[in-house]
């Protein structure tokens, strides 16, 4: 540490003014910060702004600077060192977490920051890079989420039984989840869709009934929280079970990652959970 201290001593009137005048100023922190540097580029968010996904919306919304501001302030391919290490004092003070994230993770539409502060997760001394992080223990620019498939194993839960009432028999179907904030959490750019179908004897469905969880996107410009909270189960009830013969139920939690124009479960998805049962009794 001494010998990088004064190295960045020695330097900081060289390289470091001018690393710091405009252009240059990623690979310049990459250059001393080598393995902080590597980690992040790991991360999905080192790319936000070059995915082919993003770009074809992008393209679509008539390249929107406003889209910009969290995908790459700064420019270049996506968020970068002096998004979150801001100020211009190097090195820089120790950063705030969740509040640093809270500039893209926190606005209209997006309630990852705000869910997290009301979340059991707080509580519990969990904090966003506890989770997000590959490795605990290792660089803290690791952060990884969804975008890694392993990721979304065994966050989602579903239990399902069957009541009988007065108007006969109805599946409750339970979601709970072990997210720290919002299932999904992140943007209206996710979407996590209850599907319940009613199978035959052979395991063909035989109909089909849709939940979405999510932001909703209202007429009037204005976004609607059809999230699924932290700490909280969310109850869903379908009834008319035997309709069209169905014999069986499976019921499927599927995390979503295009919505928008692309709202359907069958868009590129991920299945959380899957419970498959047979009615306890039959009707005509
Ligand atoms: C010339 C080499 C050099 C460059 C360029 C450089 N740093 Fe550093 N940085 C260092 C050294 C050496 C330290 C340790 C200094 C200390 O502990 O007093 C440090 C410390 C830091 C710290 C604080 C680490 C801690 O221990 O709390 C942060 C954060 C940081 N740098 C971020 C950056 C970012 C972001 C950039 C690019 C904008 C950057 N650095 C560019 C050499 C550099
Ligand atoms: C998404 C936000 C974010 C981005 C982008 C980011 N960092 Fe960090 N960085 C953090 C957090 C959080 C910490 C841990 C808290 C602290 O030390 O301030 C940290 C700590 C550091 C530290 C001190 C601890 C360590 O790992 O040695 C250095 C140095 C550093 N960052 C350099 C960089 C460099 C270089 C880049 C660009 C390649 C970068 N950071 C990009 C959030 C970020
Ligand atoms: C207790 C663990 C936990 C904590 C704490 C936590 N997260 Fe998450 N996060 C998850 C899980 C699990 C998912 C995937 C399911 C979901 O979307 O809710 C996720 C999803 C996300 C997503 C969605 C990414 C995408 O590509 O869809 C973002 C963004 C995110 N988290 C940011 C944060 C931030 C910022 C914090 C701190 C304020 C935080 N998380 C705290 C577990 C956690
Ligand atoms: C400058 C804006 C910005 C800041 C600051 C920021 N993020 Fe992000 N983050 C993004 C964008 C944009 C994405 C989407 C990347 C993509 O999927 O292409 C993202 C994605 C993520 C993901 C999902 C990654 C994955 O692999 O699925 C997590 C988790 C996350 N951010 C956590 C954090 C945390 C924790 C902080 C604070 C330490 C933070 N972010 C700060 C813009 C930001
Ligand atoms: C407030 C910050 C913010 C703004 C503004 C924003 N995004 Fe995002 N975007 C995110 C975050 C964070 C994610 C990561 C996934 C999530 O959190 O749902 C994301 C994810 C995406 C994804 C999915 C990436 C993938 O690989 O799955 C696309 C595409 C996208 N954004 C396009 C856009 C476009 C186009 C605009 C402008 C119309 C825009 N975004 C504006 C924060 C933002």
């Amino acid at each position: 540490m001494k010998w990088g201290t004064w190295l960045a001593a020695a330097l900081s009137g060289l390289i470091w003014n001018s690393a710091l005048a405009g252009e240059g100023v990623q690979s310049s922190c990459e250059g001393c910060h080598i393995e902080a540097a590597a980690a992040f580029g790991r991360s999905a968010m080192s790319r936000a702004a070059s995915t082919s996904t993003f770009l074809a919306e992008w393209k679509h919304k008539g390249e929107d600077k406003a889209c910009l501001a969290c995908h790459a302030p700064s420019g270049g391919a996506g968020v970068q060192c002096r998004d979150c290490h801001v100020g211009s004092d190097h090195p820089f003070s120790k950063l705030d977490v969740p509040n640093v994230c809270a500039s893209c993770h926190d606005a209209p539409g997006e309630l990852t920051v705000r869910s997290f502060l009301r979340s059991e997760a707080l509580k519990d001394g969990y904090g966003c890079l506890d989770c997000h992080t590959e490795s605990r223990g290792g660089d803290v620019h690791d952060i990884t989420g969804p975008s890694r498939a392993e990721f979304l194993t065994r966050v989602g839960r579903l239990r399902v039984s069957v009541a009988t009432g007065p108007q006969g028999d109805v599946a409750v179907v339970s979601i709970s989840h072990s997210a720290g904030h919002a299932l999904p959490g992140g943007t209206s750019g996710r979407a996590v869709w209850l599907v319940v179908e009613g199978l035959d004897d052979v395991g063909v469905a035989v109909w089909r009934a849709l939940t979405r969880f999510g932001w909703e996107y209202a007429s009037d410009g204005g976004w609607t929280d059809k999230t699924l909270k932290p700490n909280r189960t969310a109850i869903v009830e379908i009834g008319d079970l035997h309709r069209a013969g169905a014999r069986k139920l499976r019921t499927s939690l599927v995390y979503q990652f295009t919505a928008g124009e692309y709202d359907a479960p069958e868009a590129v998805h991920e299945q959380m959970d899957q419970v498959e049962i047979s009615f306890p009794s039959t009707k005509p």
